[in-house]
């Protein structure tokens, strides 16, 4: 009866929630809680009421997980939500045929259910896909072909939460495969190929890599301070923004990004000394084959006036190991976008947890004034831009995730 009594309370916060009454403000109560019969009647019509693909219907219990998972890039997976996805998707679907869309949806939009327009496709990686499951089968191929979503409605996380528990949908047991941080995630951040044999994505494998030591979770998902939602008990949470190198786009936050790389730098005798040391779990840098850095040293006058640049010539000539990055070739050996590649010619990323030291002598040093070094983070890069009309678009532009400035 006890727990009655705590649900009780908690379920009318919600819905005074939901209401746009707030309860800090102490607001009237406009019913007295409900008592146990009518409880479960209520229970019952809540969890028949609750359309589980839309985010929304979360928000007046789990409020603070909606806000953040908004923000995230998971949020962003339908192709009118993310530029570089939707135009990527078209291009793809013009030169490989319409069909390569039902491939990407398994990943991108997987409750979808072969409606690339409805609600549950524009929710892309939305809560059910993560929490209306009830197996995940590793190795089954990817996103929805490895996900088995329950038919009782139940919502499933990392704890084991007695059937109760919610008023508005069914809980179980603990998923060990949400529990253990990572094997839900590497279903479709795992491995991906382009081709046979050429592989376009590789996180799950340079995780691996990493002895698996830290868990997605633990750098995806952070500990925030403050309640979950309405229903939430605990003075913390693990945040729902996945924060990852968009953030420094969407939310002018490079945070994450900068995280990612401790770095160094020191001038000798027109030398510098660039030391590098990924601090992520996997390749930096990882995921979509379009993504790299490039350490730019640039000599500068007293103006600031560029006198000389090691990637006066673009990112890619930057010299050897200042560019970060996966090149790929078509059969006649010129650079193409992964998804028409027939071999991976070079990948000269960071490995996992690697550090790496790059001497770049500087030109003209002795008229500069002072010589800046920068770490440049690129989502695509320039050729890619313009194959998807994205040049003027603001996510063609690289971001700093580090810099400083040495004196001659
Ligand atoms: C009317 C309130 C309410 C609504 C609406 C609601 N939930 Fe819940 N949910 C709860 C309560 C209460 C719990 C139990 C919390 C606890 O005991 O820690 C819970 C628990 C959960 C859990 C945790 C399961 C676990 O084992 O850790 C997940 C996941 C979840 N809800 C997902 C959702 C999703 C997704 C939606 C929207 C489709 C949703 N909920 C809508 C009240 C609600
Ligand atoms: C195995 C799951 C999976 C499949 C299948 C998949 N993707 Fe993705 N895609 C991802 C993930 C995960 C990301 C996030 C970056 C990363 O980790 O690779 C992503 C990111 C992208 C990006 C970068 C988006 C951005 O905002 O920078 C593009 C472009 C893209 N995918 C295109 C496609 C296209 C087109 C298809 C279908 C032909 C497809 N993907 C199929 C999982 C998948
Ligand atoms: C990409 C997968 C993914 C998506 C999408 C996702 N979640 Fe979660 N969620 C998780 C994982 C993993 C955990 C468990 C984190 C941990 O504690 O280890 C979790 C935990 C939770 C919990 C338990 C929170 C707590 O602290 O007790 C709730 C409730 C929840 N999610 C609701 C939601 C809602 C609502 C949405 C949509 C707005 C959502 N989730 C979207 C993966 C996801
Ligand atoms: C030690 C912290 C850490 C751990 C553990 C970690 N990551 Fe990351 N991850 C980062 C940082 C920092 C970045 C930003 C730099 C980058 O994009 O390479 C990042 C970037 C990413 C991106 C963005 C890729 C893209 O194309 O935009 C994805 C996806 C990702 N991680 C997935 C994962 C998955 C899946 C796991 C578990 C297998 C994982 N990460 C484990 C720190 C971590
Ligand atoms: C059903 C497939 C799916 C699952 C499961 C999944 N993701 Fe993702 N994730 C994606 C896709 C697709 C994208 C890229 C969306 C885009 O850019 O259009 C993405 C993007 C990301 C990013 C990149 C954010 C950025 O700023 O670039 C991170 C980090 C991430 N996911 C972490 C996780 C973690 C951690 C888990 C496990 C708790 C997880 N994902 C589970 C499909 C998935």
């Amino acid at each position: 009866m006890k727990s009655m009594e705590r649900w009780t309370k908690r379920i009318v916060a919600a819905y005074a929630v939901a209401s746009g009454c707030v309860i800090a403000s102490g607001c009237e109560r406009k019913q007295d809680p409900p008592d146990a019969p009518a409880l479960a009647q209520e229970t019952s019509e809540a969890q028949t009421k609750l359309d589980v693909d839309d985010p929304q219907a979360c928000a007046p219990c789990h409020g603070a997980l909606v806000e953040e998972w908004t923000e995230s890039m998971h949020a962003r997976a339908h192709h009118e939500r993310d530029p570089i996805y939707g135009s990527m998707r078209a291009l793809r679907m013009k030169k490989q045929g319409a069909e390569v869309a039902s491939k990407c949806a398994s990943c991108h939009t997987p409750r979808a259910g072969g409606d690339d327009a409805s609600a549950a496709a524009l929710a892309g990686v939305s809560c059910a896909t993560c929490h209306a499951i009830s197996s995940v089968r590793p190795g089954e191929g990817h996103g929805a072909q490895a996900l088995t979503w329950a038919e009782d409605g139940a919502m499933r996380g990392a704890k084991t939460l007695a059937p109760g528990a919610s008023p508005a949908h069914g809980t179980g047991d603990a998923l060990e495969a949400i529990a253990d941080g990572q094997t839900l995630c590497l279903t479709c951040h795992g491995e991906l190929e382009a081709a046979p044999g050429v592989v376009a994505c590789s996180t799950g494998a340079e995780h691996e890599l990493g002895g698996e030591a830290q868990t997605c979770v633990e750098c995806h998902m952070p500990e925030v301070d403050g309640p979950a939602g309405a229903v939430g008990s605990q003075l913390r949470h693990r945040s729902h923004a996945f924060p990852g190198p968009h953030r420094a786009w969407y939310q002018r936050d490079a945070s994450q990004l900068a995280r990612a790389v401790v770095a160094s730098a020191e001038l000798n005798d027109g030398v510098v000394t660039v030391r590098l040391k990924n601090e992520s779990a996997h390749a930096f840098p990882t995921g979509f084959p379009g993504r790299y850095a490039v350490v730019i040293v640039r000599a500068l006058d007293a103006q600031g006036e560029e006198l000389w640049s090691n990637a006066a010539g673009g990112p890619a000539s930057a010299g050897e190991g200042a560019f970060l990055g996966k090149i790929y070739h078509d059969a006649n050996g010129e650079p193409v976008p992964a998804a028409f590649a027939t071999s991976l010619a070079s990948d000269t990323r960071l490995e996992t947890k690697s550090p790496r030291t790059l001497e770049i002598a500087v030109g003209e040093v002795e008229e500069a004034s002072s010589v800046e070094v920068k770490l440049v983070y690129g989502l695509l890069p320039g050729p890619l831009a313009k194959k998807l009309g994205l040049s003027e678009a603001p996510e063609a532009t690289p971001k700093v995730a580090w810099e400083t400035t040495l004196t001659p």
